[in-house]
């Protein structure tokens, strides 16, 4: 066999806190292939890639580039060797353009001619993406394909994904996965990070699955079955069941929304005339391709964003433009869609974390007015008990926690405010298979107490399964808003599409 373009060779990572993070991996990346790397939250996924695209420096173990042993100590030498990487969480510069993110740090380079270059690029690969405003204005997905289409640009021979999917259509997954064969096929290495195992069945030529920092498997694609990743990645076999649905006794209208228009940061109309109301005990889903106002919709919801015209009542209260701490005190909560803008502060403690948006509720408080720590850090520990969050101490920094972990912490947060209404912005997105089920168990169960759930979601198997009605929202309206169970599939797709609008 051909050298690989990458390997890695019995890597130990142990973070500063004592993190035992990678057991002794090893792992080789081949040109012409993409590989799958699997494993539940934790695993140590990112911790591995981020070492071979020279962000972090292995603990112990051997790094080789075409053979050759290289030890890098920024991710700059990494790059020049053709090694790059998009990660989980895209760290571009808010303020600047797309074309100035993705020129940032280079020299020589003509705008003009950059600009052709990735005129051309984004023909070829079908990433299209606005390159002329301030990405603060992109939506998530976009910003990512920025990340991708500026590896590419650098011309990198090994493309490193972190969860690339997780902010994607359908449509443009599909996209993306098109793009992924085809640099394949022109030689390329692909690292393919997830814990979809119907997306790595998909794209991937060979799947590593890790588990506690641990290489438990090794397979080809076509020659395993997702069966067998699913319990390889969690130590068991996975199906996704769920608690039965049950009537509530007294139904009440949660939340009423009549004609509601708001519009987008670029100016925009994002909503355009949505009216619904929440019942008391029913889980209603809005689907739908995201960027059609969704993400308007649930911050015009939660006082994030103003509303321009129409109405919000909160049981029976005028809510329309209120404060969202005011909101989330009176039992209207949200998990957040951009978690890491607003759902922790990376740089505080996880206990610190857990009083985010707590600290006005009586039973945290000293007399009424001092923050009593210690009942905060009981009641953070029964969190983390519950929702089996992977901590290492209660005085760790946010950061430290693994991707999934940070957003359990902020919807076992969310959760435990006895909320009335909950809007869930895609409540499982980034969340292993285990932490899915969990969650999506505990919004049926939320909602046979009586709670009413706004569920917001890109999967539409998650908004199929767990809704009792549903909407589909296509430019700002909703297309349909009926039982989930008077929709054929067919029509869901049309709908998605605009089709019938
Ligand atoms: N900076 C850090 N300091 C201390 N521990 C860390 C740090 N970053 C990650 N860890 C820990 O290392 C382990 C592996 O984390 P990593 O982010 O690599 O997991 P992952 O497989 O990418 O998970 P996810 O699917 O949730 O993104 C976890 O236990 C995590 O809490
Ligand atoms: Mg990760």
């Amino acid at each position: 066999m051909s050298t690989p373009l990458v390997r890695a060779e019995n890597i130990v990572k142990v973070y500063p806190d004592g993190t035992v993070a990678l057991r002794g991996v090893t792992l080789e990346i081949r040109g012409g292939e993409v590989l799958g790397l699997l494993g539940e939250n934790g695993a140590g996924k990112t911790t591995l890639m981020k070492i071979v695209s020279g962000l972090l420096q292995p603990t112990r173990g051997k790094l080789y580039v075409n053979g050759r042993e290289v030890r890098f100590t920024m991710p700059a030498q990494a790059l020049r060797m053709g090694i790059g990487m998009v990660h989980q969480h895209i760290p571009l510069v808010h303020n600047f353009t797309g074309i100035e993110n993705i020129l940032l740090g280079l020299k020589g380079v003509r705008v003009e001619e950059a600009w052709k270059k990735l005129q051309e690029l984004m023909k070829q690969t079908g990433l299209k993406v606005r390159l002329d405003v301030p990405v603060e204005d992109l939506s998530l997905g976009e910003r990512q394909r920025i990340e991708i289409l500026k590896m590419l640009f650098r011309g990198v021979n090994v493309l490193i994904l972190d969860e690339p999917t997780t902010n994607l259509t359908p449509l443009e997954t599909r996209d993306l996965f098109k793009l992924l064969r085809q640099l394949a096929s022109e030689g390329k290495a692909i690292v393919f990070i997830s814990h979809k195992i119907k997306e790595v069945m998909q794209v991937t030529d060979r799947v590593v699955v890790l588990r506690k920092g641990r290489v438990v498997g090794r397979l080809r694609t076509r020659e395993t079955t997702p069966k067998e990743l699913a319990s390889l990645m969690v130590g068991r076999e996975v199906v996704f069941t769920y608690p039965p649905k049950k009537p509530v006794e007294r139904v009440e209208d949660l939340l009423v929304v009549k004609d509601l228009w708001v519009t987008d940061d670029l100016g925009r109309q994002a909503v355009r005339g949505v009216s619904f109301t929440l019942r008391s005990g029913e889980i209603l889903g809005i689907a739908g391709v995201e960027g059609n106002g969704q993400r308007e919709l649930v911050e015009a919801l939660t006082g994030l964003r103003r509303v321009d015209r129409g109405r919000v009542y909160f049981r029976g209260d005028d809510v329309t433009n209120a404060d969202p701490a005011k909101l989330s005190f009176k039992g209207l909560v949200h998990i957040p869609e951009d978690r890491k803008n607003y759902g922790l502060i990376l740089s505080m403690t996880v206990l610190e974390n857990v009083l985010l948006g707590l600290h006005r509720y009586p039973q945290f408080l000293k007399a009424g007015l001092v923050i009593d720590w210690g009942k905060v850090a009981e009641h953070a520990k029964e969190l983390i008990r519950k929702f089996e969050i992977v901590v290492r101490s209660l005085k760790s920094p946010a950061r430290s926690l693994s991707g999934g972990n940070q957003q359990k912490l902020i919807v076992a947060r969310e959760l435990s405010k006895k909320p009335s209404v909950i809007i869930a912005a895609h409540p499982t997105r980034g969340l292993d298979v285990a932490s899915t089920q969990f969650v999506r168990n505990l919004l049926i169960e939320l909602r046979n107490r009586g709670i009413g759930v706004l569920l917001i979601s890109s999967d539409l198997d998650e908004v199929l399964d767990l809704s009792d009605r549903m909407a589909i929202m296509y430019e700002g309206r909703f297309l349909a808003l009926k039982p989930t169970r008077e929709y054929t599939l067919q029509e869901i797709g049309l709908l998605m599409g605009g089709v019938g609008a």
